[in-house]
C-alpha cells in the first residue's frame, strides 16, 4: 500500500482485468477521493484488513463467471459491512457470489452504446440520472454474459434492451451492482453515479493537490536529504512536473539531462531547454545526439524495431551524461499511477503488448541509482493540476501529449531527414491552424504523420509527384480510448491547402478519421 494513502479515507478497487480499470480510479480522484487498484489475486482476507476500505468498487473483466475457476473476490468482502459496486463482470460475479445466476450464450450481449431506461423505484444511487427529455439515458455496454435472476435482497433499478438488470441494488446492504461501465467517457453521466456512490459511503473528498504538493516535497527532502538527484527531462507534463517539484523542494541538488534525439517537433528543443533553464533556473544539460540516433535508425521501418532502438540509445546516452554529474546517488522518473498498477494478468505471463513503451527502465540497477518518483500516486490530470500549483505556465501544462519516441512514429516506412524536416513543417502549420481557429484546448492531441507514399498530383501546369500525409487529431481523457475530432470541412480545406502550399514536398493532406480502439492514436 502507498505509505501517503495511510493519511486518507481509502477505497479498494478489486481488478478482474478490464481495460478500463484505471479509469475506475482517475472518476474517484477527480472526486477528492483516495482510492488504489489491486488485482483480485491479491486481496485476501488479511489484505482486507489491512486496507481497511470505506467501501469497495469489483471492476469489470474479460473472463466469464460460468467458468469454473474464473476470478472471484474474497467472501469475507461482503461481510465488511461497507458499501460496494460492481461493474459488469463486477456485477455478475457479485450477483453469482450472493445467490442470483448469470448465463452466456445468443442474446446476452451488448457492445457499445446503450441507452437504460429506469424503473419506477429512485434510488440516490441514481440521483441527477434520467434528466433528458426521453428520461432515459446513455451508457457503454462491453458485456457477453448478463445477469438472469438476481441474488436474493436485490431489486432492478434499470434496464436496457440487452441487459434486463442493467442496475442493481441491495439497499439495505448498500450492494449496487451495473451492467455498464460508468468510468468511461461513453457514459456522459457516469461520474454522477459515482459521485453518488461515494457520498452515500461517508467520504469526506480529503485529496487536493495542495496538500499533496506540500506532502510531496517534505517526502522529497526525507528521501534525498542533501544527495544528489538527476533526471530525465523530455519536456513533457509528467517530467517537467517531476523536475519542477524536485526543484522546489531540493534546488541546486538537481540536475536535469534533456536528450536530442533529432525526432523532435520544430523548434521544441530550444522552447523546452529555455524555458528551464533560462526561465526556472533549473540545471538542464542539453545532450545533442541527432547523428547517433538518426544514423542507428538509417534503413529502419518496422515500429517495435524503431521503438527498440530509441529506447536502448536513450538509456546509453543518459547514462553517458549522467555519469559526469559527480556523485549523483538519485535517479528521478515521472511515473505516473498507471504505471505503478500492477495489472491483472490471467496467463501467468504479461498481457498482450500493442507497443513497447519507452521509458528509462533498468537504469537504476545499471547505474547503481535509487529511484525518486514523486508523482507514483497521481493520474496524468492531477499531475496537470499539481503542475499548475507549482506555477508552471498553462501553456506548458497544457501541451498536447509527444510520445518518448518523438517523430520516428509518426513517420511510418523508413526515417530519413528529408521526410523529418517536412513532417517538421508540416506538423508546425497544422498545430498552428488549430491554435489559429481556438481549437487546441479541446484537442487531446493533434499531430501530422508523414505516409510512405507518394502521390501524382498537379500545382500551376506540371505534375508533382510528393509525399502524402496524414493529419491526426482526437479527444480523449486519458489517452486509453480516444475519437477522431469533428473539425468542419472548411477547416480541413483551409489547412490542406496551406500545407501544400507552405510545405515543399507535401501534394496530398488526408484527414484520419478512426477511433481507438480499433486503431491506436499513433500510427506506429
Ligand atoms: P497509442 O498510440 O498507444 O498512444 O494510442 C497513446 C498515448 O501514448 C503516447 N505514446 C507514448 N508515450 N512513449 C511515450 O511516452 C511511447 O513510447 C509512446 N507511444 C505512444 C501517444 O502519443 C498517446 O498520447
Amino acid at each position: 500500500m502507498e505509505e501517503h494513502a495511510r493519511h486518507h479515507e481509502r477505497l479498494l478497487i478489486i481488478d478482474f482485468g478490464s481495460q478500463v480499470t484505471q479509469l475506475i480510479a482517475r472518476r474517484l480522484r477527480e472526486l477528492s477521493v483516495y482510492c488504489e487498484i489491486h488485482p483480485y489475486q491479491n486481496v485476501t482476507d488479511a489484505f482486507l484488513d489491512e486496507f481497511s476500505p470505506k467501501a469497495v468498487i469489483f471492476s469489470g473483466g474479460p473472463d466469464s463467471v460460468t467458468r469454473e475457476g474464473s476470478p472471484r473476490p474474497p467472501r469475507k468482502v461482503y461481510d465488511l459491512g461497507v458499501p460496494i459496486l460492481g461493474i459488469c463482470y463486477g456485477q455478475q460475479v457479485m450477483m453469482q457470489g450472493l445467490g442470483g445466476r448469470v448465463v452466456g450464450g445468443e442474446g446476452t450481449s451488448e457492445f457499445g452504446r446503450a441507452w437504460v431506461e429506469p424503473a419506477p423505484d429512485r434510488i440516490d444511487l441514481l440521483k441527477g440520472w434520467f434528466m433528458d427529455g426521453a428520461g432515459r439515458e446513455q451508457v457503454w455496454m462491453s458485456h457477453g454474459d448478463h445477469v438472469a435472476e438476481l441474488a436474493p435482497g436485490f431489486a432492478v433499478y434499470g434496464t436496457s434492451p440487452g441487459a434486463p438488470f442493467a442496475i442493481t441494488a441491495d439497499l439495505e446492504r448498500r450492494f449496487y451492482a451495473v451492467q455498464f461501465h460508468p468510468e468511461v467517457h461513453h457514459t456522459p453521466n457516469g461520474k454522477t453515479l459515482y459521485e453518488n456512490f461515494v457520498r452515500d459511503a461517508g467520504f469526506a473528498g480529503d485529496w487536493t493537490m495542495g496538500a499533496y504538493r506540500e506532502e510531496a516535497v517534505q517526502k522529497i527532502r526525507d528521501q534525498v536529504g542533501d544527495r544528489k538527484v538527476i533526471c530525465a527531462l523530455s519536456g513533457g507534463v509528467d517530467s517537467s512536473v517531476a523536475a519542477a517539484l524536485l526543484h522546489e523542494a531540493i534546488g541546486d541538488q538537481l540536475t536535469c539531462v534533456f536528450v536530442d534525439h533529432g525526432l523532435l517537433r520544430l523548434n521544441e528543443a530550444e522552447e523546452v531547454v529555455g524555458m528551464f533553464r533560462d526561465h526556472m533556473n533549473l540545471q538542464v544539460i542539453h545532450a545533442q545526439e541527432q547523428d547517433l540516433f538518426l544514423g542507428e535508425l538509417e534503413g529502419v521501418s518496422d515500429p517495435e524495431q524503431k521503438r527498440k532502438i530509441i529506447g536502448r540509445l536513450f538509456i546509453d546516452v543518459f547514462q553517458k551524461h549522467a555519469n559526469d554529474i559527480e556523485g549523483a546517488e538519485f535517479l528521478a522518473q515521472g511515473t505516473l499511477y498507471p504505471d505503478v498498477i500492477e495489472s491483472v494478468s490471467f496467463s501467468g505471463g504479461p498481457s498482450v503488448t500493442i507497443k513497447s513503451h519507452h521509458n528509462v527502465g533498468g537504469l537504476p540497477e545499471k547505474m547503481g541509482l535509487k529511484l525518486v518518483e514523486p508523482l507514483r500516486e497521481l493520474f496524468k490530470d492531477e499531475v496537470r493540476a499539481l503542475g499548475r500549483e507549482l506555477g508552471l505556465p498553462d501553456s506548458f501544462i497544457g501541451r498536447h501529449p509527444f510520445p518518448g519516441p518523438g517523430l520516428a512514429i509518426r513517420c511510418p516506412g523508413e526515417i530519413t531527414t528529408d521526410k523529418l524536416e517536412i513532417l517538421r513543417k508540416a506538423d508546425a502549420v497544422y498545430i498552428d491552424q488549430i491554435r489559429k481557429h481556438g481549437l487546441y484546448d479541446e484537442i487531446w492531441q493533434a499531430f501530422v504523420a508523414i505516409l510512405p507514399v507518394r502521390t501524382v498530383g498537379v500545382m500551376g501546369d506540371g505534375r508533382t509527384y510528393d509525399y502524402a500525409c496524414a493529419l491526426r487529431a482526437v479527444t480523449s481523457v486519458d489517452g486509453m480510448t480516444a475519437d477522431y475530432y469533428p473539425f468542419s470541412h472548411d477547416f480541413l480545406g483551409e489547412t490542406a491547402t496551406r500545407i501544400i502550399n507552405e510545405v515543399k514536398g507535401i501534394n496530398r493532406v488526408t484527414y484520419d478519421v478512426t477511433s481507438k480502439p480499433p486503431g491506436t492514436i499513433e500510427w506506429e
